[in-house]
């Protein structure tokens, strides 16, 4: 049987793959999509996540839009390279008129909610409105799978990972429902570098599908080449999806993690007792180690 699943996103180039591979991945159940914030404001990351599902042979997926802005952040200057709207048609199916906590509520109560896996690619603003509206989302929701924080360095900061400090009070709240949690972290999408070579394979599939996601993300490859000297570039919000499709794929530690709400220097920071010194109650598995190859077999295998 199929996984369901549903991914919260803020697309943007890597939440466009993760789509797609959540869309075609023959283990999955693409069930639904909630938009946030993030990589651009609402309105581009909203009609960016219905363009790519309209382009990618997956049209019929349900989207709804949720938050506009972080509980309390303000905006975090963003990636320009993100800001435009994808160069796709339009996609015909309507944007759904419920809003995405009220959506995640609803789902998770009914049946279908305990089989289903929730994906968290974006700030976390979506999923902190609807557990404070319904508590109970947490016992219903069976796992989450989420692309967020680093418990050696951030990227928007060298305490923070982007998706944590565009909501860091969101995040503190979905950190703290006390719902089995695996955090798909900075470390680990590192190891997941996707070089020319990878590209190359990935078109020669042939699909519509994986053209789309080769072509947004062949400028994201160029950009991790030329600017930071990578063999190849990071899909981060792929690695997520991937880890539900082959969980042996990612290593995990239970850690207890924090999230830093204040601080000079480390606001957004995913605070983690990685080594188990300070003997605190895990609340999440952090991923540690990431199998390459394991990654891209799956890659490959959804977007074929
Ligand atoms: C995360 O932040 C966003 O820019 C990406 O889509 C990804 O979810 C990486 O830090
Ligand atoms: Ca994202």
């Amino acid at each position: 049987m199929k996984q369901k699943i549903i991914l919260d996103v803020d697309t943007g180039f890597d939440d466009a793959v993760a789509l797609l591979l959540a869309g075609h991945h023959p283990a999955l159940e693409l069930a639904a999509v909630t938009v946030c914030h993030g990589n651009a404001p609402l309105a581009v990351t909203v009609e960016n996540t219905r363009r790519v599902l309209a382009a990618g042979g997956l049209g019929h997926v349900p989207v709804y839009a949720g938050a506009e802005r972080a509980l309390v952040a303000p905006p975090l200057k963003t990636d320009p390279l993100q800001h435009h709207r994808f160069d796709l048609p339009p996609a015909a199916r309507p944007l759904e008129r419920q809003r995405a906590a009220e959506f995640l509520i609803d789902y998770y109560l009914s049946p279908a909610g305990p089989e289903t896996v929730l994906v968290p690619l974006a700030p976390q603003t979506n999923l902190a409105l609807a557990l404070r509206l319904e508590p109970r989302l947490a016992e219903r929701c069976p796992r989450l799978v989420t692309m967020a924080g680093a418990y050696l360095e951030g990227n928007s900061t060298p305490s923070a990972e982007f998706n944590i400090l565009a909501d860091p009070e969101a995040a503190h709240i979905v950190f703290t429902a006390g719902w089995p949690l695996t955090m798909v972290g900075l470390e680990v999408t590192a190891q997941a570098y996707v070089t020319p070579a990878d590209l190359a394979r990935l078109r020669a599939l042939g699909t519509p599908w994986a053209a789309l996601a080769a072509d947004i993300f062949e400028p994201h490859l160029r950009w991790w080449q030329t600017e930071m000297n990578w063999p190849g570039g990071q899909i981060y919000d792929a690695c997520a999806v991937a880890a539900v499709v082959d969980p042996a794929l990612l290593t995990t530690k239970p850690m207890h993690v924090d999230i830093e709400l204040g601080g000079a220097f480390t606001r957004g920071r995913t605070v983690a007792d990685a080594i188990g010194w300070h003997r605190q109650p895990a609340n999440v598995d952090v991923g540690v180690g990431l199998d390459r190859e394991r990654f891209l077999a799956v890659l490959l295998a959804g977007l074929q």
